[in-house]
């Protein structure tokens, strides 16, 4: 672990920009970049912008990144078209000293974690709210087919947890995918890549937001002292 000296009082605003700033030093000239989706992300692409004459472009995990990115002039490629990415950067709604995440606070989990998948590395970058000793503070997001909504939330509810739909004025939030959001509260995750895998086979489920098969292999964290990096 080493620490970059920081101003000493910073706003959680100050610290996600700090940390989308030290993600520039995991971006290698000529590459195409995994963006992932979220304020933290923003940050990142903002910063990627003056460097986007030593880029490729990026595979975008959003319709939102993908718009930030293309308004800052950086190509914008279909995960389709390209290969292996060399390094994911996207944020987190939790992170343990494993690398273990929380993600989906966003709605943009299911290709948050295909781009995931197609990277050799994925840096999180989280100001130091994000960190926690046990998954399971923040709601976790579910991505689920509509149809099997509330057979889900009675599966959750046999485990001893509480999950709603999560709405967008009144109304069902649809995800990039056209998909709706179950957010699951009153779970503790005490061994993340057996719950995802569980979850993941329940008939209905898109895709859950545990982040532990696709597991962050650098964590660039946010605190007053300056960035942490954890590996
Ligand atoms: C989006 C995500 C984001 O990475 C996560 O919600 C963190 O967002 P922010 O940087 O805004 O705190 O998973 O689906």
């Amino acid at each position: 672990m080493s620490t970059t000296p920081a101003t000493p009082v910073m706003s959680q605003d100050e610290l996600k920009a700090l940390v989308g700033r030290a993600a520039l030093d995991y971006v290698e000239p000529g590459q195409i970049i995994g963006v992932g989706t979220g304020s933290t992300v923003n940050c990142f692409i903002d910063a990627l912008a003056g460097m986007r004459e030593r880029i490729a472009g990026a595979v975008s995990s959003s319709e939102a990144s993908t718009q930030r990115l293309r308004a800052h002039g950086i190509p914008v490629f279909d995960a389709n078209d390209v290969g292996d990415l060399a390094v994911y950067i996207d944020g987190a709604d939790e992170i343990d000293p494993r690398g273990y995440m929380i993600k989906g606070g966003g709605a943009a989990l299911t290709r948050e974690k295909i781009v995931a998948a197609q990277a050799r590395r994925f840096v999180c970058i989280a100001d130091q709210s994000k960190w926690v000793g046990t998954l399971g503070r923040f709601p976790l997001p579910v991505e689920v087919i509509p149809m099997a909504t509330q057979r889900l939330i009675r599966q959750f509810a046999a485990l001893g947890a509480q999950a709603r739909v999560r709405l967008r004025d009144g109304a069902p939030l649809v995800t990039d995918n056209g998909q709706h959001i179950l957010d699951v509260t009153g779970l503790q995750i005490s061994d993340p890549p057996a719950f995802e895998s569980m979850v993941n086979d329940w008939p209905g489920v898109v895709t859950v937001g545990v982040f532990a098969h696709q597991r962050a292999h650098v964590c660039l964290l946010g605190t007053p002292e300056g960035v942490r990096t954890i590996t």
